[in-house]
């Protein structure tokens, strides 16, 4: 799965050490353990992550290199996000990630809870090696917020009375914390302003919220193909996204198709053509857009760079991304 890898191309040499490197450090623990994390990382996967904590580096280090401390925390970034994914799919009962098979559908259940455990605990290690307490304190903070994130939503499956403000909340934890937090760091590690990382972070953050709301829309959209997974599993599931709570002000009857489970024949067929048949896509996509645009407004704080410049055509790539 290669993403638009001309995105990332001031920092695509960078990429590619970070790809070996990723396979060396989960190698080094328990071979089952290791099975089940080789087998993702080596799937790959976009990588927007590391890309964007590699380009803040860049983009705050113009002259001079970026040092391995960056390195490691790109790779770190990139580590705990494949964790929550192993963790996820467990919770989702997903069976294909990255064009894999999950790990749970290879190895188990039992296997795939203590693989992404791994995983973070390894990733807590290598952070505290980067021997700066601010970003170790930045990226713990995420591990919680990632399993807060989930539990958010386990809570609240089925529950047609969620506003937009509690979905940007829960997306906050499971998908912007990550990308606001490091964002931040790899300010911190190239020692700019507090107020430089503070806009750091906000890219970060409006950047995640964007990525979670389109990723939202593709499961509406795509096709098992392109997704790995059927279109409509996060409503089949119980797990009402923007273009659901849109809809859902427009179509009264949706209401109670949710609230019974689609438990009648038909009921989720209904459903999703209720949804087709509002705005709700519409008005999610537009919710993406201005959290983008909110994003790049942060740059304004960089000098101009091509590594500047790629952070914002992300900002692009992440609303009109395939999958
Ligand atoms: C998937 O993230 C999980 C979400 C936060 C939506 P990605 O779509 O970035 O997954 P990979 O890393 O490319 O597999
Ligand atoms: C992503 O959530 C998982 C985390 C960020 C922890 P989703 O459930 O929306 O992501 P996909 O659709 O499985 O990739
Ligand atoms: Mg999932
Ligand atoms: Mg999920």
């Amino acid at each position: 799965m290669t993403p638009a890898t001309s995105l990332f191309s001031p920092v695509e040499a960078d990429l590619q050490t970070l790809a070996d490197n990723l396979k060396q450090l989960v190698g080094k623990g328990h071979p089952i353990l290791c099975a089940a994390a080789e087998h993702l990382f080596g799937a790959g996967g976009k990588r927007i992550r590391p890309a964007i904590v590699l380009l803040i580096s860049r983009a705050t280090m113009l002259e001079q290199d970026i040092t391995p401390r960056h390195r490691r925390l790109a790779e770190i970034t990139e580590m705990i996000h494949t964790a929550s994914l192993v963790h996820d799919d467990v919770v989702d009962e997903s069976q294909m990630r990255r064009g894999v098979p999950t790990v749970h559908s290879l190895f188990g259940n039992r296997i795939a809870i203590l693989a992404g455990d791994f995983l973070f605990a390894q990733s807590s290690w290598y952070l505290a090696n980067l021997d700066n307490l601010e970003v170790v304190k930045l990226l713990s903070e995420v591990i919680m917020d990632l399993a807060s994130g989930e539990i958010q939503q386990g809570l609240s499956r089925f529950d047609s009375s969620i506003s937009i403000e509690t979905y940007l909340k829960k997306s906050y934890y499971k998908t912007a914390s990550l990308i606001a937090n490091s964002s931040k760091a790899a300010g911190l590690l190239s020692e700019v302003s507090q107020e430089t990382a503070e806009h750091l972070y906000s890219y970060g953050r409006h950047l995640g919220l964007a990525f979670q709301i389109v990723d939202d829309i593709l499961d509406f959209t795509s096709s098992i193909d392109t997704l790995g997974k059927p279109a409509g599993s996060d409503l089949k599931s119980g797990n009402l996204t923007a273009p659901v709570l849109f809809a859902l002000e427009e179509k009264p009857y949706l209401e109670v198709l949710i609230e019974r489970e689609f438990a009648q024949e038909g009921d989720l067929e209904q459903a999703l053509c209720l949804i087709d048949d509002s705005q709700g896509i519409q008005r999610a996509k537009e919710l993406a857009e201005d959290h983008a645009k909110q994003a790049v407004d942060h740059l304004s704080v960089l000098p101009p760079s091509e590594s500047r410049q790629a952070l914002i055509k992300i900002a692009d790539y992440v609303l009109s991304r395939p999958f």
